[in-house]
């Protein structure tokens, strides 16, 4: 385990927020683990971090940060139809999906190029390209913290949703995830129901391949989504609002051409189309603004502060809301 004092969380966020915090541990073994259980560092204010490609850092932090580093991908069984892996919470989610495109396990190729790490996949279900997470999640492992003992969740104990799991709710600020167990097919099954990347397929004219399938996902994320690497951003930073059919009937009277798919919850707009249509791909304000390839995405072009991002994306709230009454949610976690 490594112990920074007084550090700048720059470095741990996607976003770029400069911001300080009290102690950041990065915990490399499992059996760090243990140790910050007997320093009792859990009794205090503190916040566990993955790949930070999903947090809002809106103060300095005043506490702990917990960084997960731990390493590890195994099989640990086989059938004539699935693989079973099992992968350690640090390891990188990306590195974790070339894994399996190498080996010929099918299942996670839809969302190549997520940034983040393995032990945060299930916490909001990450998905894309027509594919979440949940579909291929067998157990998430891991330690529950208000009494320290090991826990072992199975797939339905998690109540996937969109974007959510009993991670963000019932049990919200309470595991630490030190392992995923993936149950992922030996038989070619893709996912091809996103327009987009059954079109890009065709038109590549080549024959349908794990790799492929991996590497289109990733030219398609590249041509919407801004590179981390070089523009401050967590990805989407809103949910896209799930209302009633009767809502959707009202609302498609008064303006056309609204994106929507029906879901069993009901259907599902497209946050980025409403706030596109808000206007706000030409407001942006100090440091921040929508990304130009999809609204869905805040970014932080310099030196913008947390609140000033939050601030911006209350202003988006307010008015997707006033414009067509529709409330839209942070999928982004904001840490205070
Ligand atoms: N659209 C616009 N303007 C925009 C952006 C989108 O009009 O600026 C409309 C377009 O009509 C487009 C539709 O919205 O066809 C849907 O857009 P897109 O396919 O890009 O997907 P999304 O709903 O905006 C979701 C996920 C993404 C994921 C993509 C692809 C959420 C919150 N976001 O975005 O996930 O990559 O689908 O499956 O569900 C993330 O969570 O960080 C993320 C990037």
């Amino acid at each position: 385990m490594h112990i920074h004092n007084n550090i700048s969380l720059k470095p741990f966020n996607t976003f770029a927020i400069d911001c300080q915090c009290q102690k950041l541990i990065e915990i490399d073994n499992n059996e760090d683990f243990e140790q910050l259980f007997l320093q009792e560092v859990f009794n205090d204010k503190f916040f566990i971090l993955g790949g930070g490609s999903n947090v809002l850092f809106i103060n300095d932090f005043e506490g702990t940060i917990l960084h997960l580093k731990t390493k590890g991908i195994e099989i640990i069984n086989k059938t004539d139809e699935d693989v079973y892996v099992r992968a350690a919470g640090g390891e990188i989610w990306d590195d974790f999906v070339d894994f399996c495109v190498k080996n010929g396990f099918y299942g996670v190729e839809n969302l190549a190029g997520i940034p983040g790490l393995v032990g945060s996949c299930p916490v909001q279900n990450i998905g894309a390209y027509g594919a979440e997470v949940k579909d291929v999640i067998y157990q998430v492992e891991g330690f529950h913290l208000p009494d320290g003992k090991t826990f072992v969740l199975y797939n339905e104990e998690c109540q996937f949703a969109y974007r959510d799991s009993i991670f963000k709710n019932g049990l919200k600020g309470q595991c630490l995830i030190s392992h995923v167990v993936f149950k992922l097919s030996k038989n070619a099954n893709y996912q091809l129901n996103y327009k987009q990347l059954a079109d890009e397929l065709e038109h590549s004219g080549k024959e349908l391949s794990l790799p492929l399938i991996a590497e289109t996902v990733v030219k398609i994320r590249n041509s919407k989504l801004p590179d981390i690497t070089k523009i401050g951003c967590a990805g989407s930073f809103f949910k896209n609002p799930v209302i009633s059919h009767a809502e959707f009937e009202q609302l498609s009277s008064k303006f056309k051409d609204i994106v929507h798919h029906p879901t069993a919850e009901g259907e599902k707009l497209a946050a980025g189309q409403l706030i596109e249509l808000c206007g706000w791909k030409q407001r942006r304000i100090g440091d921040v603004s929508v990304y130009p390839n999809q609204a869905l995405v805040i970014v932080n072009w310099g030196n913008a502060k947390g609140c000033e991002v939050l601030d911006y994306s209350r202003q988006i709230i307010n008015s997707v809301k006033e414009k067509f009454g529709v409330t839209i949610e942070a999928e982004v976690r904001i840490v205070g």
